[in-house]
């Protein structure tokens, strides 16, 4: 077991309890994505509970971050490209009516860190929905300025797990995660030392069943298409590949404190049971909902509180079935990968995650099978070796880490694509000249 004294995530403690009056200040990080969308919905459905005083997004979607401001009526709107600030003043200017004040709009890339830091103070709770490592900045802003953190964005605790460990307090994370507010839900059951294992469940993605050979073949849009889950492009390549099963071990371990080897990983795919915590005693934990995001987003801006009608219930009237199957971890190499860079700790899980990222671009723009992804990885994992670990560890450590995988894996996947380009043009002349 680590040493640190206790779970950054633990269901038994609130870092902050917030005055029973008023509603919460929020700051939404990744506004305009999957999981922001679904927040701001939560939000605009319960105004009594929750306010937004901050939005962020990258800027490519300038027409719905505006919608959102008005909506919400924020202070502020965060972008992280200069150059998209015009088209959203404008667009900002087509939502509001005449003679009416426009919120302040912050640009660059260290925007959304802006917001999530004490320097925006009309903040209790910071949602991190940004897609990437990117993230990673705004959460350690989070941290530092004593906001409660609910985290969508794994990414920051997987490649900067040190370096939020040193700066949350016990409790100052909520899992956003769909599988791991059910691990918050399900441990606050019983105490640490009653904890036997976790148990994290996988859809399977859309390849589940198919063997490693069958999925030499898929393209971008079958691994887009995910059987339970609607979600951003990256994080639905990664649950194809189950490298987001992989990341979620990870994250399980950094969150709850348990070690490695008392983490599983089993095959739901009706993704009703979002996973599970198996006690000493024998008894195991579920925590189940059909498969919505806005229950996991409630938990994490509305804790210790739950959010009435956050997402819809099951219907036990209907007969369904609920099925679980052992990881087929030759066809899915990705897990065991995973728990070997999160024992390796330190810069390992970095560069795992961001030769992950590259090569999940490569595959989407058609220069890499899939299979290669995993290849990819684990060649620039090998080449990594021994990570820089240890208490000494810096953000500057990480991000030179991050960048040497992402430039290897770009290399490694040129390489790729001109000898598959190289077979085609051989094959192509043998056909010529048959
Ligand atoms: N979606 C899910 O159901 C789900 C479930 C569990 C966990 N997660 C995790 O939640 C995170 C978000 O996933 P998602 O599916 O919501 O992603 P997504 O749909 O791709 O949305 C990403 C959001 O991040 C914004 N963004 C990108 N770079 C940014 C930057 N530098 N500064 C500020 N904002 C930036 C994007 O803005 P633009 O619109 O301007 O590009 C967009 O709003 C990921 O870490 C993912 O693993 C997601």
């Amino acid at each position: 077991m680590s040493e640190s004294p206790a779970p950054l995530a633990d269901p038994h403690l609130v870092f902050d309890p917030v005055a029973a009056e008023g509603p919460r200040d929020l700051v939404v990080l990744g506004s305009t994505g999957s999981i922001g969308t679904q927040a701001v919905d939560l939000v605009l459905r319960n105004p009594d509970r929750f306010r937004v005083t901050g939005l962020s997004a990258a800027g490519g979607r300038v027409e719905l971050l505006a919608e959102q401001a008005r909506r919400l009526r924020v202070r502020t709107v965060a972008v992280a490209r200069e150059d998209a600030v015009p088209a959203l003043r404008e667009a900002l200017a087509g939502q509001y009516g005449a003679g009416e004040p426009l919120p302040e709009i912050i640009a660059g890339p260290d925007a959304a860190t802006h917001l999530a830091s004490a320097d925006f103070p009309e903040c209790h709770t910071v949602l991190n929905g940004i897609t990437g490592s990117i993230g990673l900045a705004p959460t350690l802003a989070a941290l530092e300025a004593g906001r409660t953190l609910a985290l969508a964005n794994k990414e920051s605790l997987i490649v900067g797990g040190p370096l939020v460990k040193a700066l949350a307090k016990p409790g100052q994370i909520i899992p956003v995660d769909s599988e791991h507010a059910a691990l918050f839900q399900a441990l606050a059951a019983g105490t640490r030392a009653d904890v036997r294992k976790l148990v994290v469940t996988a859809s399977g993605g859309p390849f589940r069943g198919r063997t490693k050979a069958d999925l030499a073949d898929v393209t971008p849009a079958d691994a887009l298409a995910h059987p339970t889950w609607a979600m951003g492009p990256v994080i639905t390549v990664n649950s194809a590949t189950l490298v987001n099963k992989g990341l979620e071990v990870i994250e399980a371990h950094l969150l709850y404190d348990i070690p490695f080897d008392r983490i599983e990983v089993v095959v739901h795919p009706q993704s009703y049971v979002h996973s599970m915590v198996e006690f000493t005693d024998g008894s195991t934990l579920a925590q189940a909902t059909p498969p919505d995001m806005r229950g996991p987003i409630a938990i994490g801006i509305g804790w210790p509180e739950r959010v009435p009608d956050a997402a819809p219930a099951f219907d036990w009237s209907k007969a369904s079935t609920w099925e679980f199957f052992p990881l087929d971890t030759e066809a899915f190499p990705s897990v065991g990968l995973a728990r070997h860079v999160g024992e390796l700790a330190g810069t390992a899980p970095a560069v795992f995650n961001a030769a992950n990222e590259e090569c999940v671009d490569a595959f989407l723009a058609g220069a890499l099978p899939f299979n290669g992804i995993m290849e990819t990885v684990t060649q620039v994992v090998a080449e990594h070796g021994t990570p820089r670990a240890g208490t000494s560890l810096t953000v500057a450590d990480v991000l030179e880490a991050e960048t040497w995988a992402r430039a290897r894996a770009r290399e490694l996947t040129a390489t790729t694509k001109s000898s598959a380009t190289a077979a085609t043009r051989n094959q192509t002349t043998a056909e010529a000249r048959a």
